[in-house]
């Protein structure tokens, strides 16, 4: 089968490495791709929320499989828009139609589907201009940190976690009022602050039954000790130590299974990836958010311990077939480090060459932000590449992704030290 994957990051080039080697993948295109899809398939200069172009390129290249990597163009109905055309009737695509992926396009729609089916989630409430004055007394019921979310896709930066009420006031008027936000905070979440660590759990969803992907942990925040501002993710790690028998057991019956039969007993068709974005508070699972995508820079992690042929689960998923299914992983431990442009989540410039990409060694090397620019591999973006390695244990793992960062070179390469040090002892 011919497969197309939308999307240009390192999640991207992850899942086509793994694409790629499926038996049953003849030719494999990421639009746009970057240099590192670029080594797996072909790239195509196609905007995946330009709907008309996708299906042009569908049409082009026969495609028989289209995996959606990000959340905007199944928000915008990527899947609606091939689902009302004939022509694309045996096209399978892994990704929601628009109404699963409010899970991910809506904090509210989120929040109210996790109340409707009894899925453990933060206290919250839902405001927009009209009821300021009420929002701000419902802030007023919380203690702090006071955690302020834009209703809509604010790309990462929709949610406020505030220590002072003032402050938190403001914030919530800005939003409502000043569309701090865009209209993605016309409306905004208000829920009670969960105290925990985070786990990011992947399942693969045929809108009935589910197989299970390796969880991961990513590191969110720019500085070393998760100081500093928000990132898209600074590197991750899977297995995750505290993710044990009985928490991945909390998190299939409490979670998983009434999100997927929620689904479809609200008659919401759901074929692609669930993305669990999960806080262990005292032993228990709770819902921090939905995505309706895979993770990144979790994908990076998670895609190298997977076992079983991608190729395989995804055609079971788009065929309903996932009850037969099942995944198998390599039981090491991945760490995954990325490496950012100088200056990102701020202001910071884009191509510088980098060198070192071709060093061998046993890790890999996934593009993230990055393009060929007169034959040479250049920085495209704030996240750069990102480099995962395998080991017995986590401390092997990171020793070697950080051994291979070290190899990479490029003007204002910065990465974090510590990914996966809380969990490794004696790592610095
Ligand atoms: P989100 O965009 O929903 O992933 O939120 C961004 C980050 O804010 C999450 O990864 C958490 O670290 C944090 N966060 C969001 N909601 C809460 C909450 N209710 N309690 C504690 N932390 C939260
Ligand atoms: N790593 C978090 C995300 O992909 O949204």
């Amino acid at each position: 089968m011919n497969v197309l994957i939308l999307g240009s990051g390192g999640r991207e080039h992850a899942l086509a490495r793994k694409i790629a080697q499926s038996p049953d993948c003849d030719h494999l295109f990421i639009a746009p791709g970057n240099a590192g899809t670029g080594r797996e398939g072909t790239n195509l200069r196609v905007n995946p929320e330009d709907f008309d172009a996708v299906a042009e390129a569908v049409r082009a290249h026969s495609i028989d499989l289209l995996l959606v990597g990000p959340e905007a163009p199944l928000v915008k109905g990527i899947r609606d828009y091939f689902e009302a055309l004939p022509e694309f009737e045996a096209l399978r695509i892994i990704g929601p139609g628009k109404a699963g992926a409010q899970l991910e396009g809506s904090k509210d729609f989120a929040k109210a589907f996790m109340a409707r089916h009894g899925i453990p989630t933060a206290r919250y409430g839902t405001f927009t201009a009209g009821d300021l004055a009420e929002a701000e007394s419902f802030l007023e019921t919380f203690e702090p940190p006071y955690v302020l979310k834009a209703d809509g896709l604010a790309g990462g930066k929709g949610v406020l976690i505030i220590d002072n009420l003032n402050e938190a006031r403001l914030e919530l008027r800005a939003m409502l009022t000043e569309a701090k936000f865009g209209a993605a905070s016309s409306k905004v979440v208000i829920e009670a602050f969960l105290d925990g660590i985070e786990v990011s759990v992947f399942a693969l969803t045929d809108g009935t039954d589910f197989v299970l992907l390796p969880e991961a942990k990513d590191y969110k925040r720019i500085g070393e000790g998760d100081t500093g501002l928000n990132t898209g993710g600074m590197g991750a790690v899977s297995p995750v130590p505290f993710y044990d028998a009985a928490f991945a057991e909390k998190v299939r019956t409490r979670i998983v299974e009434p999100t997927v039969r929620g689904l479809a007993a609200e008659n919401i068709p759901y074929v692609g990836f669930i993305f669990f974005g999960l806080i262990n508070v005292d032993g228990d699972p709770f819902v921090i958010e939905y995505n309706v995508r895979m993770g990144d820079p979790e994908s990076e992690a998670v895609m190298p311990r997977l076992a079983s042929d991608l190729g395989e689960l995804l055609t079971a998923a788009a065929d309903g077939r996932l009850a037969e299914a099942s995944a198998s992983f390599d039981p090491r431990h991945a760490a995954t480090v990325m490496t950012v442009s100088g200056g990102y989540p701020e202001g910071y410039e884009k191509g510088k060459k980098i060198s070192g990409l071709n060093i061998p060694g046993d890790a890999f090397v996934f593009h993230a932000g990055t393009a060929l620019q007169a034959g040479e591999v250049c920085t495209s973006g704030g996240r750069v590449i990102a480099v995962t390695a395998m080991g017995q244990d986590l401390k092997e793992a990171l020793k070697k992704a950080y051994e291979r960062a070290e190899t990479l070179e490029y003007e204002g390469m910065y990465y974090r030290k510590d990914i996966g040090a809380e969990f490794a002892d004696g790592l610095t």
